[in-house]
């Protein structure tokens, strides 16, 4: 449990045990932290005596502060905002807070797909456990830039003889072994800012979750997971994709393109203020022109600085939806390249999920299929459906995931044990991926 003089987050809440029970059970809350590039959500569930999550005691929302495409760019700022986030959340369910299952995200996470192959040394043919090492050895080893760190290594298939679609390589028979290979990075210092940010604020963190992941797992069905599906969270600041085939992760990117970069073309295209632009594209946005019909007019109040008069912007609806469908058209562009890229774009049957708060822009599914050529729906967090209180929005997806996935660690933890506290942020990545890694049966990075 961390000790910190810094004021803490969570004692709007009543006082108590950080950290403690709910009353009747002797499992802790789980506390879920999503710091996202526009808000801050926080979540606090509790569990039942079978430590299976059973209601949501409070949700906490406040406008990120310090934060730019995902990371944390301001400890100070972004860390005042988990604050009142967390503070909010643990109001309501009327206890402290002491640590947070945090999501990461951000353009410094990157990842490429590799193939390695051996000859198998082996006089009788036979394929061994290391021989599956010395490919995952072999795989791992490809130079980055020193400020990435290598994070996550996933084998997603065996080539034995040129037979491919192996899954489990010991004891069969090859000369030739090949590995086709997922490698993840991460820039070491946007750990470290994120953690920092949450330590001010007075938390310890628990854990970090890639908030693709988390999305997943509050979003996707376990068919979908099998037959293929790419997961597109589309956020103020990023585009996270994720896509998952025979119920394994096999790409992931994220993209520093998001509903922030709509509102500025709004902005400079109606030529108003940013916050109008924003409130324009909510009340007003499409994402498919040719669904808006040419004479639909709109108006809007828009304050002008130092005048007590606002004056009124019209504008056309089609132009507005011009506007919107062109971004969008190219945010849709830049995952089906990276998604063309792995290799994988031709196989998600299931097709595409669409989550985070842009997904909630109309028309926004049906440019997807237009650019993408594959069925998508709206991902709400409704794996947690028996939960009636669990937000259903998009823009909670990642933090309903990480809930979830928080009181999932605490169930296997067992009852009454203090909360886990990382205390090594350096070497996060391979704690947090090798603890992802069995909710999609992934192997992990060693
Ligand atoms: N009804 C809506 N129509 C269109 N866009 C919306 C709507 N509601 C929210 N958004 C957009 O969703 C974005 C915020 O989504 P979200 O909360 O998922 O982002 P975030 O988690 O803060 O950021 P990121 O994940 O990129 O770091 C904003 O750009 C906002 O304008
Ligand atoms: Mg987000």
């Amino acid at each position: 449990m961390k000790k910190n003089s810094e004021k803490k987050a969570g004692n709007a809440g009543k006082g108590g045990r950080p950290g403690r029970a709910p009353a009747g059970s002797p499992f802790p809350p789980v506390v879920a932290l999503d710091v996202g590039t526009t808000k801050i959500a926080c979540l606090i569930g509790e569990l039942d005596g079978q430590g299976k999550l059973d209601r949501i005691s409070g949700i906490g929302n406040a406008p990120a502060q310090g934060m730019h495409k995902g990371v944390v760019v301001d400890i100070e700022n972004a860390s005042e905002s988990i604050r009142a986030s967390v503070a909010a959340a643990a109001g309501a369910a009327g206890a402290p807070v002491d640590s947070v299952f945090a999501g990461v995200a951000g353009a410094h996470v990157v990842s490429l797909n590799r193939r390695v192959s051996l000859i198998n040394p082996n006089p009788d043919g036979r394929v061994t456990k290391s021989e599956r090492q010395a490919l995952l050895k072999k795989l791992k080893q490809v130079e980055m830039p020193p400020d990435l760190k290598l994070i996550h290594a996933l084998p997603r298939q065996y080539i034995l003889d040129g037979q491919d679609g192996i899954k489990r390589p010991v004891g069969m028979w090859a000369k030739r072994i090949e590995m086709d290979g997922h490698l993840v990075f991460g820039a070491i210092s946007s750990i470290q800012n994120l953690v920092a940010a949450v330590e001010r604020a007075g938390l310890a963190v628990a854990d970090i979750v890639l908030e693709p992941l988390a999305s997943s797992r509050a979003c996707l069905k376990e068919h979908e997971l099998q037959s293929g599906v790419m997961l597109v969270d589309i956020g103020g600041g990023t585009t996270d994709v994720v896509i998952f085939t025979a119920g394994r992760l096999v790409h992931s990117a994220v993209l520093p393109v998001g509903g922030n970069h709509i509102t500025k073309d709004i902005s400079v295209a109606l030529k108003v203020p940013l916050d109008a632009a924003e409130a324009i594209k909510l009340k007003h946005g499409h994402a498919q022109s040719h669904l808006v019909e040419d004479i639909e007019m709109a108006k809007f109040r828009v304050a002008v600085p130092g005048a007590t008069q606002e004056r009124t912007v019209t504008f056309s609806k089609k132009f507005l939806a011009r506007v919107i469908e062109s971004r969008v058209t190219e945010i849709f562009s830049l995952v089906r390249k990276q998604a063309r890229e792995s290799g994988y774009l031709s196989s998600i049957a299931a097709g595409i999920v669409i989550t985070g708060g842009s997904s909630q822009l109309e028309g926004i599914c049906g440019l997807a299929e237009q650019a993408l050529s594959y069925p998508s729906r709206t991902g709400l967090p409704s794996n947690a459906a028996a939960i009636i209180d669990i937000p259903s929005n998009p823009v909670y997806a990642t933090a309903v995931g990480l809930i979830l996935y928080g009181s999932e660690r605490i169930f296997k933890r067992g009852p009454s044990r203090p909360p886990e506290v990382s205390t090594r942020p350096l070497g996060l990545w391979e704690e947090v991926l090798a603890k992802v890694k069995g909710w999609f049966g992934q192997e992990s990075k060693t």
